[in-house]
């Protein structure tokens, strides 16, 4: 079957997509950081509509209620399956929202206009089909989704019916915004697979490139499913996916997209032989998980929130993908280090949409070439130390290595058992991970690296996290009283136990100066100041003398929190109504982060 277009890049989808919906009346407004602010459900932003969850929930946006925009998204849940064709863990959604504005019969509408119209993505109409929510648990069928598809031309057969965990949005056990979605597909043009095969089969004769998510719910912390005061639009289009149809490439890793990141990489290799991609099913395999992993380790340094490879959540999660992709490098034959070339080229890419890239590339540069260095050490001794194990390992009938000794190399040689699991597939053994795991959690138990932190989710705004969001207001300005104008927000984290806020300071903290900052974040909860908030532009908003985050990027229109006259900072919210809500704050540590920046970890009693 004919590809659809004969060839689009990125910029050509992000630049329609955004001008068309433009043009509808919606206003552009920036993506977000990867790492979500003040929420400790996640460690990155996992969709486009996840910075936006509090106005889906009511909020009012200072942009207005129809918004467009593009949004870097990480989702490491399926880490393990990248090197397959379609997985990735770094991948930018394009997205247009309706904040209380129009619901299903204009988001049809509009996304059947976007894919069909000759002056936009020009899909011919019979090679489109779609799915809508077939009802179930006392929400009803949409009926109302079907007719619009029906009114615009869609037989019966192209519109396809389907249960909650096909058509239904809102990420699995997590509270916050969801509803019913309806899905568009583009016909491969293969055979039916049998007579039940409709849009949303798996078999590959329909792929999915659009999502329309109507927002009407609530889902509470007990379950319920609680209809939200105002209906909601979120949809969603993938853009890695999305050019990859359209184009009748076989992989994202074919199209423009990452095409120069393989060439790179082809010639990282031997220069004697350079390995050329699409020659070796296996090295192919190797390529693709080391192109997705720098380029999602370039966009986790790049970030104005920028984590660093550490060993436990965002930071180990960089670290595992530095990690993967430098051992796949080495499976592929290349000599020393090549991380940082290969960033080079993700940060040449992207840093026109993205262009805190260009702006943090030293940074990223530098801390890719230090995690790589490390590592290779490791590497050797892990590798060497294997060897010797693997003729006894090779007489277990069973062929299974146990998880204590899988420890052992953890535990000795920081050996990550991502890495071990990988060497005895390669020699025919399996790891016994359920031991390994147990180990490993005795270890851990101070220091909390669960599992779930890889899971997807969203953000819980309960009433004990605003407060701290409310108390760290109070004590980043307290700390500007008692230690000067020089301190600034360097990182921001808030569970329901406590908060812990980095900051610029060149010293340890004196117990005089701590017991200060202390008392004046209580002296103004006693006052209990009203916490008030006025929507107004970023000039303004420096001009009144509100904090902003250097490097963070804001809307033209941006919310301003004030409390009583003691602080005033640009922010999202959201925070306590007044301060006496909060109770008693306590400052528990304070110590060094890294260099330039210390860290606090205070309570609230
Ligand atoms: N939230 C939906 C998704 O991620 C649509 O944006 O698919």
């Amino acid at each position: 079957m004919r590809d659809i277009l004969s060839s689009m890049d990125a910029h050509e989808l992000r630049k329609k997509y955004i001008d068309f919906f433009v043009s509808k009346g919606h206003v552009r407004i920036e993506g977000k950081s990867l790492i979500p602010e003040n929420d400790p459900t996640v460690l990155f932003t996992t969709a486009g509509m996840h910075p936006l969850v509090p106005y889906l929930l009511g909020a009012e946006h200072p942009a207005g209620k129809r918004l467009v925009n593009f949004q870097k998204c990480i989702r490491t849940g399926d880490i393990e399956a990248v090197g397959d064709f379609s997985h990735l863990t770094f991948f930018e959604m394009l997205g247009n929202w309706s904040l209380g504005d129009y619901f299903k019969e204009d988001a049809i509408r509009m996304s059947y206009e976007f894919l069909t119209s000759p002056q936009w993505l020009g899909i011919p109409h019979e090679r489109l089909g779609v799915t809508v929510f077939a009802g179930e648990e006392g929400i009803p069928r949409d009926e109302d989704s079907a007719a619009v598809w029906r009114s615009l031309g869609f037989r019966d057969e192209r519109i396809s019916f389907r249960p909650r965990e096909d058509n239904w949005w809102g990420p699995a056990g997590a509270t916050g915004p969801c509803g019913p979605d309806s899905e568009m597909f583009i016909d491969m043009g293969k055979e039916p697979c049998g007579p039940s095969c409709a849009p949303g089969c798996g078999c590959g004769k329909w792929l999915e490139i659009w999502n329309d998510v109507f927002m009407q719910y609530n889902k509470d912390a007990d379950g319920n499913y609680i209809p939200l005061s105002r209906t909601c639009v979120d949809t969603g289009m993938g853009v890695e996916r999305t050019v990859t149809i359209l184009t009748g490439k076989k992989s994202v890793y074919d199209t423009e997209i990452f095409q120069p990141i393989i060439r790179a990489l082809e010639k990282k290799t031997d220069a004697s032989k350079m390995y050329r991609y699409g020659s070796d099913d296996e090295k192919d395999r190797s390529m693709r998980i080391i192109a997705d992993h720098i380029r999602s380790a370039t966009f986790i340094l790049g970030d104005p929130k920028a984590v660093t490879p550490s060993n436990v959540g965002a930071g180990y999660v960089l670290r595992r993908l530095v990690r993967r992709a430098v051992r796949h490098g080495r499976k592929l034959g290349i000599e020393g280090c090549f991380l940082a070339a290969i960033s080079r080229v993700v940060i040449a890419e992207f840093c026109g949409p993205y262009p805190e890239l260009e702006q943090n590339s030293a940074v990223i540069l530098d801390e890719l070439q230090k995690e790589e260095l490390k590592f290779l050490e490791t590497l050797q001794k892990g590798e060497k130390e294997f060897e010797k194990l693997l003729p006894n390992l090779l007489k277990d009938p069973k062929k299974v290595m146990s998880g204590r000794l899988a420890f052992k190399l953890y535990d000795t040689y920081g050996f990550p058992i991502e890495l071990t699991e990988e060497l005895a597939h390669e020699s025919g053994l399996t790891v016994n991970k359920a031991e390994f795991d147990a180990a490993f959690a005795k270890h851990q138990e101070a220091s909390r690296a669960g599992g779930d932190v890889f899971k997807g989710g969203l953000a819980d705004h309960s009433e004990i996290t605003t407060k701290y969001h409310t108390a760290t207001h109070l004590l980043q300005k307290a700390l500007q009283i008692v230690l000067g104008s020089h301190v600034a927000q360097k990182g921001s984290n808030i569970t329901a136990e406590r908060l812990r806020f980095d900051f610029s300071h060149g010293a340890p903290m004196t117990q005089d100066e701590i017991q200060r900052v202390e008392d004046l974040v209580n002296e103004q909860i006693t006052r209990d100041l009203p916490v008030t908030m006025e929507m107004m532009s970023l000039d303004a908003a420096k001009a009144a003398g509100a904090m902003a985050l250097f490097g963070e990027k804001y809307e033209a229109q941006v919310k301003v929190y004030t409390i009583g006259d003691f602080s005033k900072e640009v922010c999202g919210g959201p925070h306590a109504d007044r301060t006496a809500a909060l109770g008693h704050f306590k400052i528990q540590k304070e110590q060094s982060s890294s260099s330039g920046v210390r860290r606090i970890r205070a309570v609230l009693e």
